[in-house]
């Protein structure tokens, strides 16, 4: 039976080739609750907030609302929270069955702000937090949300604000009049959904009005900006954490993450909504002005009030209502009141900031030692080597092939002497396999996850036959994060890292490719209630079980599946991509939707995952990842190998000098995640975050910005001659091409001439981008290397930026081993300055060169003063036409601030 169920279900999934099976997979149609909730009829709402009874708080507006329909009654709170957010909750006063509150996603409990009563009538009450002010209107139930006395975000605007009640299922036979036919036990394929609670939906429409676009929701292969959803249109955003084999692009369809925040942007504010839910959800979209930015811009210059809006609608399939408004007003202010709710990703390695050569899979020892000569040999940077799942006895994780991967300590050792690390796979479904230590412990105790009827469940995924740890047990919990700990996961060393895949869950012969909602977890939960939170508890396991045991090396994990609050776990990427440069193209606006959703550590599998990217492809696939935080190649187990040494001199000299290009960077990347760690500010960031009144930049998203300093444009097209570029910021901000210093000065498109070399790249005139320019074979070896720093002038001749340095591996900093440093351009000096005056750290690196871009042209030398080297004189000269000037050998140790002078 097993095998015949493995033949006709499985190896047509393994085997087929071609666009996504989209009959696998449910649309909105085809589910109960979003049916129920997209039938609801506009600006007929039940729903009645009494306004009598309400209590103003100290931090809290409590209140009844009543669904006079159902004449059901629920209990209302608005809370307001530090850093301008409001949290509104709706639950039921005394639920039939308890309903699911999730918590995992949130860093800590969010801190209170005062609020003051401004107004109360019969038919609303007027409240003020900050700068903030709320209306709470009776009759029907709306809740409006004021930035300084701009209308900002109206909540049940549309009047399709739902929570339906748990009852008691009627009696077989019962006709229910209006009851959805799917209420009460649903079919999908061969698959059937018990529902024994019924129907438990819940949804809330939001309006931002003046808003121009909405941006966020990953995870979908779709546009950066959200499109208009809508019957007879769009199907609506699905976020329901699903492994979608080859997924389509330009599609609402779920993948494999979820993350449920949103933000409604236009010229004056940006306005975000956290839908706390771990059910499965869809989210309509409806953009008034749906790609007609002209006419919202005549507005904006005449000055008349813009009528554009964005309209979105949220709707689970259980929970309670649990909405977090974030109140902006600008776009970084809104992700990072975000932050500060569900938290930020801890400094990682800066190794992980480099390249990462994976495959499915390399075949044994020799094949890791092969590929690492070989990038030595050729001269590619490279810091870790990854296994996929052919590395363990059968498929059984916390194990090695015997006979593939006798001297796993030795590999390990020897990959660390080259300066080297190793990442292996660990999936979250067991082989059941007697004698295999992790099934028979996880049967013994009672750590699987069980079926509907309390039976251990079973379900097809890699190994076959398989069974599920129940991640939300907290003992389940410790075991697990414990066979990561070199006494349990024999062979492993503090030189491995781990990569979560697999942890939708993915359930080849499951509805949808995933486990039955009907499944049960621990504390009686069913599976429905949780699912978008599974990988949370994943990674939140891998995260402790590495903790627990190299606690002084900061942990690394690569996950698939993801929620709100993954990245204080893990980094992401987007999956099963294919060879094709659609496909390239999607991997920045995934990245960047992705990166306003908190989730900043993101990348895509270079070359594409399925099929075999021509050179031009791959040379263009490596270019773009270049500029993207997580770098990886990855590839099929059934394409050609392609590590870069085995392409032409010409294509190996253009990934080579991609990936040094990367190098060269991480500085910079490493002090943007230092910044992001403390203000959860996003390290990549689409155009509209710093431009916001721009309405141009609202759809671009083939450009994206590295802090705010650097602006890639990387080459997306095949055979590309010229490229179309818009540079932002106004007729005085100025752009330099990083390899010539070509300035672009002004606003607008500009047609850029691109050769296979070409990377369009520009540092922003005004910035300070240090970096480590001499090459070396891994990022590890460049720990003391002496840095160069790029000053890019601005029109005024002035810049700014920042430099983060510490042991780029252990938790030192957290004991102020670190050092900050500020750098400024003005007056032609350029002065350095300690941001944190009480952290140290004994570093050896120094600096090298300093490079002027857009210098005056009458410079003859430099003068450097600091404590240590007194007053020095330094040789400098122009290059590349007289756009840069050069200034040699300051060789001044970061350790002290200095000062240079152009004479
Ligand atoms: C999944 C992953 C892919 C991996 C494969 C085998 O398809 O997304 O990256 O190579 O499983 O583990």
């Amino acid at each position: 039976m097993a095998v015949w169920r493995f033949i006709t279900r499985i190896l047509p999934l393994v085997l087929f080739v071609g666009a996504v099976d989209k009959g696998n997979f449910k649309t909105c149609d085809q589910s109960s609750f979003c049916r129920r909730l997209r039938n609801i009829s506009i600006d007929n709402s039940k729903y009645v907030l009494d306004l009598e009874a309400l209590k103003v708080y100290d931090n809290v507006v409590e209140a009844q609302l009543k669904n006079t329909e159902a004449d059901v009654t629920f209990k209302f709170s608005l809370q307001a929270l530090a850093g301008d957010t409001f949290r509104m909750q709706v639950d039921e006063i005394q639920p039939l069955h308890p309903r699911y509150k999730v918590e995992v996603a949130l860093e800590k409990d969010p801190e209170p702000k005062k609020i003051e009563l401004l107004d109360r009538n019969n038919e609303q009450v007027s409240i003020k937090a900050g700068n903030n002010k709320v209306i709470l209107k009776s009759n029907p139930f709306k809740a409006e949300f004021y930035e300084n006395d701009q209308i900002a975000a109206i909540v049940n605007s549309r009047g399709l604000f739902q929570i339906e009640h748990l009852r008691e299922k009627p009696a077989e036979g019962t006709e229910v009049e209006g009851q959805d036919p799917g209420a009460w036990e649903e079919n999908f394929k061969s698959h059937q959904d018990s529902k024994p609670r019924g129907p438990e939906a819940v949804g809330v429409d939001i309006t931002f009005p003046g808003a121009l676009r909405a941006y966020g929701i990953p995870e979908h292969a779709d546009k950066f900006a959200l499109r208009t959803t809508g019957k007879g249109g769009l199907e609506p955003y699905r976020l329901y954490n699903l492994d979608v084999f080859e997924y389509e692009l330009d599609s609402t369809m779920a993948i494999y993450g979820s993350v449920p925040v949103l933000y409604g942007h236009g010229p004056e504010h940006t306005i975000g909504v956290f839908w706390l839910n771990s059910a499965e959800t869809w989210v309509d979209i409806n953009n008034s002005k749906d790609a007609n930015v002209v006419s919202s811009l005549v507005n904006l210059m005449s000055g008349t009030k813009t009528e554009s809006r964005v309209d979105v609608h949220f709707m689970s399939e259980s929970g309670i209502v649990d909405l977090f408004i974030l109140m902006g007003p600008t776009f970084g202010d809104a992700i990072r009141q975000y932050a500060t709710l569900t938290g930020v990703a801890p400094l990682p390695q800066y190794n992980t900031l480099g390249y990462h050569q994976c495959r499915w899979n390399y075949n044994d020892e020799e094949d890791v030692k092969m590929v690492i000569e070989n990038m030595d040999i050729h001269d590619f940077p490279v810091d870790y080597i990854w296994l996929d799942i052919e590395y363990t006895d059968g498929k059984k994780y916390f194990t090695w092939d015997p006979i593939r991967f006798p001297h796993p300590l030795e590999m390990q050792a020897n990959l660390t002497k080259t300066g080297r690390r190793l990442i292996t796979i660990i999936d979250p479904h067991i082989k059941r396999e007697s004698g295999y230590f992790v099934h028979e412990e996880a049967l013994a105790n009672g750590y699987y996850i069980k079926n509907k009827d309390g039976n251990v469940y079973e379900g097809w995924c890699w190994p076959g036959s398989s069974s599920y740890m129940d991640v939300f047990n907290p003992v389940v919990q410790d075991y697990f994060a414990d066979l990561y700990s070199f006494e349990r996961f024999k062979g492993s060393s503090d030189a491995l890292y781990i990569w979560n895949d697999m942890n939708e869950p993915s359930v080849f012969n499951g509805p949808e490719i995933t486990m039955p909602k009907d499944l049960l977890h621990y504390g009686g939960w069913e599976h429905r209630h949780l699912h978008n939170i599974h990988s949370l508890y994943t990674n939140l396991i891998t995260y402790n079980g590495l903790m627990k045991r190299t606690p002084n090396k900061r942990p690394f994990t690569l996950t698939r599946a993801h929620f709100a609050g993954t990245q204080r776990y893990a980094a992401i990427w987007t999956g099963d991509n294919a060879a094709e440069w659609s496909h390239l193209v999607a991997s920045i606006p995934m990245c960047l939707s992705e990166a306003v959703a908190g989730i900043s550590f993101c990348g895509a599998d270079i070359g594409g995952f399925f099929h075999n990217p021509d050179q031009e492809l791959l040379l263009r696939w490596y270019q773009a990842a270049a500029w993207l935080p997580f770098v990886r190649a990855h590839a099929h187990i059934d394409t050609k190998r392609r590590e870069p040494y085995l392409y032409s001199e010409d294509v190996q000299r253009r990934i080579r000098s991609a990936l040094r290009q990367r190098y060269a960077h991480i500085p910079l990347w490493y002090t943007l995640f230092w910044e992001h760690s403390i203000t959860g500010d996003p390290v990549i960031r689409p155009l509209v975050y710093h431009y916001p009144k721009d309405v141009n930049v609202v759809d671009i998203e083939s450009q994206l910005l590295i802090g705010n300093s650097v602006m890639a444009r990387p080459v997306t097209e095949s055979q590309a001659t010229n490229v179309n570029i818009y540079f932002p910021g106004g007729p005085t901000e100025i752009w330099y091409d990083i390899e010539d210093y070509r300035a672009f000065t002004g606003q607008g498109n500009v047609n850029l001439p691109v050769s296979l070399d070409k990377v369009p790249v520009f540092y922003k005139g005004g910035s300070i981008i240090p970096r480590k320019d001499r090459p070396r074979r891994a990022s590890t070896l460049m720990h003391d290397d002496p840095f160069t720093i790029y000053v890019a002038l601005d029109s005024n001749k002035s810049a700014t930026g920042t430099l983060y340095v510490d042991d780029y591996e252990t938790f030192g900093y957290k004991n102020k081993e670190f050092l900050y440093i500020r750098f400024d351009y003005k007056d032609n000096t350029l002065t350095s300055t300690f941001i944190n005056k009480d952290a140290s750290y004994p570093t050896k690196e120094w600096i090298e060169r300093v490079v002027i871009i857009g210098a005056p042209k009458t410079i003859k030398h430099a003068k450097l003063v600091s404590k240590g080297l007194g007053t020095v004189k330094l040789e400098t000269s122009y290059i590349n036409d007289d756009k840069a000037l050069v200034i040699r050998k300051p060789a001044v140790s970061l350790r002290e601030t200095f000062t240079i002078s152009l004479v």
